[in-house]
């Protein structure tokens, strides 16, 4: 039975947190797991550690404008979601669906409207560091993280032009972004006081998930048919011999 956690449960879990920490680091792994992996250099997490946060912080600087956007958009973007970035085909339509009073209020109306089936990623947006870390990480499809970070400033310019929150001769820059931020149609659109989210006005996901000494219950198992055994080989062999998971013997007896 779960029983709900204590201040001392809690200093466990944390020190148990501190200990995966540890873990994680160079030399201890080394002894855990000798010969397997390296440490990731600096530029390798560097490479990775490109997020940016709702507060812009992480946001790298750089700058980019409309016009330039515009090319990068037709060459890059247009052929999987449009001209106009309405996405014609089969991908997200990106821009539309905004007015200027969604642009005053910071809530889309179109959201709520039953009449509405298509929600465009600018009625949803509501941090435009998303819009900016998004493409960055995962645009174009075909060729991830091949943008410039400039290029990349570009083209979400060219997208908010698109939108009409930004005048065609703009340039976006790090400096200036929090301020676009400001006009986002769906900025104060996000809530949390609905079913899945709020509950007696906390978010509903705190963990009760036991992490330690759990009772087991095993209403099902999954089990290989004897007929298959030794038809791939032994997989007791082919599975990396640490963990708790190990291959099964699938030999054949002899
Ligand atoms: C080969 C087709 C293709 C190209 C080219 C492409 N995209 Fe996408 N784009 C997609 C698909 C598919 C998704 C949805 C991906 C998903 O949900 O995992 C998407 C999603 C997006 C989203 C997020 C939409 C949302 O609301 O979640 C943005 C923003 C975006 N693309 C921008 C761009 C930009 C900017 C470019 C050009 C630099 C670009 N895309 C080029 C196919 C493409």
């Amino acid at each position: 039975m779960y029983k709900s956690p204590e201040p001392r449960s809690l200093v466990r879990t944390w020190l148990l947190g501190v200990l995966m920490l540890l873990a994680a680091c160079p030399g201890a792994r080394a002894e855990k797991f000798a010969g397997i992996g390296r440490a990731a250099t600096p530029s390798e997490i560097a490479a990775w550690d490109i997020d940016v946060r709702a507060d812009f912080q992480g946001l790298p600087r750089g700058a980019g404008s409309v016009t330039q956007g515009e090319k990068i958009w037709v060459a890059k973007c247009a052929s999987c979601h449009g001209d106009f970035a309405e996405s014609p085909g089969v991908f997200p339509p990106l821009v539309g669906g905004t007015t200027r009073a969604d642009s005053e209020r910071g809530r889309v109306a179109g959201l709520s409207a039953a009449s509405e089936n298509s929600k465009t990623t600018m009625m949803k947006l509501a941090t435009l560091s998303t819009l900016f870390d998004y493409i960055r990480r995962a645009m174009p499809f075909d060729a991830p993280k091949s943008l410039k970070v400039d290029e990349v400033y570009a083209v979400t310019a060219f997208m908010l032009n698109l939108a009409d929150l930004v005048p065609a001769d703009y340039v976006l820059n790090d400096k200036n972004i929090a301020e676009v931020q400001r006009r986002l149609p769906n900025r104060d659109g996000n809530t949390t006081a609905h079913g899945m989210l709020d509950i007696k006005g906390k978010p509903d996901v705190s963990g009760k998930e036991c992490m330690r000494d759990c009772p087991v219950d095993i209403n099902s198992l999954l089990l290989l048919p004897s007929t298959v055994n030794g038809l791939n080989g032994n997989l007791a062999d082919q599975n990396r011999p640490y963990g708790s998971i190990r291959g099964i013997e699938t030999r054949r007896a002899p």
